[in-house]
């Protein structure tokens, strides 16, 4: 089932996704807004210390975690379904997606599959596609403490595992509804953007 004004935007870490919302949701304030996963609820924030390596957990509770999160995401108060009732066209930062390709790195493909198989699919599904050694070069540029999974052995592996997940998504693509674009993600940042208003303009 495809949700109706719900935009993804997916990618390795220091793939552009959130300097692209930034400039979209800019675009048109009135139309567009943004979210994103981890979230910026009570589940999210416990993700978040998660992911500076403040504790760690197996990664098949990482698994379910992000599953939790998403279900607040998209269901909870406030959450995507609630904004597009109200009218919004709601862009987020990552979706289960990223779950299929991230804690698949380490605990398979069943688990992810099965903990997200009930949410809905996305409208637009853009995979922002880049050479993991640009991206971490980007990642490291930016000032800040490093997450668990900002290393190059694991984007290479979450790059192949994120192909895998969008090829197959294009295959049962047309019984879906969901489109997926793959962007460009090494063009620069207003190339990008033309990008992506170029596909959202046939909408
Ligand atoms: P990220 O978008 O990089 O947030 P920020 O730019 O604010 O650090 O997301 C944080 C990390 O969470 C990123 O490395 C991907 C990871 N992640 C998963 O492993 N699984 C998931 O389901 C989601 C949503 C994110």
């Amino acid at each position: 089932m495809v949700l109706k004004n719900f935009i993804v935007f997916e990618g390795i870490d220091g793939s552009g996704t959130s300097t692209q919302i930034k400039k979209l949701v800019e675009s048109n304030p009135n139309v567009f807004i943004a979210t994103a996963e981890p979230t910026t609820k009570e589940t999210g924030k416990f993700l978040r210390r998660m992911l500076c390596g403040e504790f760690s957990v197996d990664e098949k509770t990482a698994s379910y975690l992000f599953a939790a999160d998403r279900c607040e995401h998209i269901f909870g108060k406030d959450g995507v379904e609630d904004l597009i009732k109200n009218g919004k066209t709601v862009v987020s930062d990552r979706y289960f997606f990223s779950s299929l390709a991230y804690q698949s790195v380490s605990c398979g493909k069943d688990l992810p599959r099965l903990l997200n198989s009930p949410f809905p699919l996305p409208e637009y599904l853009f995979y922002f596609k880049i050479d993991p050694e640009i991206s971490l070069k980007r990642v490291d540029s930016r000032n800040g403490q490093k997450e668990i999974y900002e290393k190059l052995d694991i984007q290479k592996k979450i790059t192949k595992l994120y192909d895998e997940v969008i090829e197959e998504y294009q295959e049962k693509t047309n019984e879906s509804g969901m489109k997926i674009i793959i962007i460009d993600a090494t063009k620069s940042i207003d190339e990008v953007f033309n990008d992506i208003l170029r596909e959202l303009k046939q909408k």
